[in-house]
């Protein structure tokens, strides 16, 4: 689909509101492939296929979360001046911790919509940490590198409770590898991890945490389960 017609944007009031667009703007046709408004309905779609179900109408309600994204478009939209498409530029990171059922999964989805009317070609990649373990797992027919290698070098990429898994020696080394790339390359990564601040450095080991809380803005999201309220 060339993204050169008009798009559903049922959900997405909240996210245009929060940046003072209408859904005028985004359907407005010009024919341009590389324009703004092309590349926004092109990242609205695909962030309607690929956030999971119940993040499908998240936002980023959290301040520091916003304030980092707004930093991570406006970083990209700079160093992306002399292109024909704005895509991903180097910057930091975001680490969200808090206790489970506090809302981290949902901001970090929260924080994708968020960043996908912005006219930047995101084309982000999202994972939970067990599930790339387990794509990552060396098995006939399948590059383990080349898997490694989607995650590392992912221009934007979601890294869903980072340290929940029993550690291994391997899924250490996994983690060591994924985020001394990433930290190196100054190549935004939003991670979740179901610790408190003082507890990191015990669940991912010191190297990886010392790594992460140079190249991360931390946020603790507080509260208390959702999920239980949602059960009360
Ligand atoms: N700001 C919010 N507004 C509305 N619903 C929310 C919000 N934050 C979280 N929720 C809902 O609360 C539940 C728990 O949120 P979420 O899955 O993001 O928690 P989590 O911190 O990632 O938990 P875990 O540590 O277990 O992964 C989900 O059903 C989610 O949709
Ligand atoms: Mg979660």
């Amino acid at each position: 689909m060339d993204h050169l017609t008009r798009i559903n944007l049922t959900g997405w009031d909240d996210v245009l509101a929060l940046h003072h667009l209408t859904a005028g703007q985004i359907n407005d046709i010009t024919g341009d492939p590389y324009d703004h408004w092309t590349i926004a309905r092109k990242e609205i779609n695909y962030a309607d296929q690929h956030v999971p179900f119940i993040y499908r109408r998240a936002v980023a309600d959290h301040p520091d979360v916003k304030a980092w994204a707004d930093s991570l478009a406006a970083a990209s939209r700079e160093q992306a001046k002399a292109r024909i498409m704005p895509s991903v530029g180097r910057h930091r990171s975001l680490l969200l911790l808090g206790p489970t059922g506090t809302g981290k999964t949902h901001q970090a989805y929260g924080a994708l919509r968020y960043l996908a009317p912005t006219g930047i070609n995101w084309n982000w990649t999202a994972t939970s940490s067990a599930d790339m373990y387990a794509a990552l797992r060396p098995r006939a027919g399948v590059d383990s590198e080349t898997e490694f290698r989607r995650y590392a070098h992912a221009r934007l990429l979601l890294l869903d409770d980072l340290g929940a898994a029993k550690s291994s020696e391997w899924t250490e080394e996994i983690n060591f590898r994924l985020i001394n790339h990433r930290y190196e390359n100054q190549l935004p990564t939003i991670l979740t991890s179901n610790v408190l601040p003082g507890e990191l450095m015990e669940r991912v080991g010191d190297r990886v945490a010392s790594r992460l809380i140079e190249m991360c803005d931390r946020v603790v999201i507080k509260g208390t389960d959702r999920r239980k309220q949602a059960a009360a």
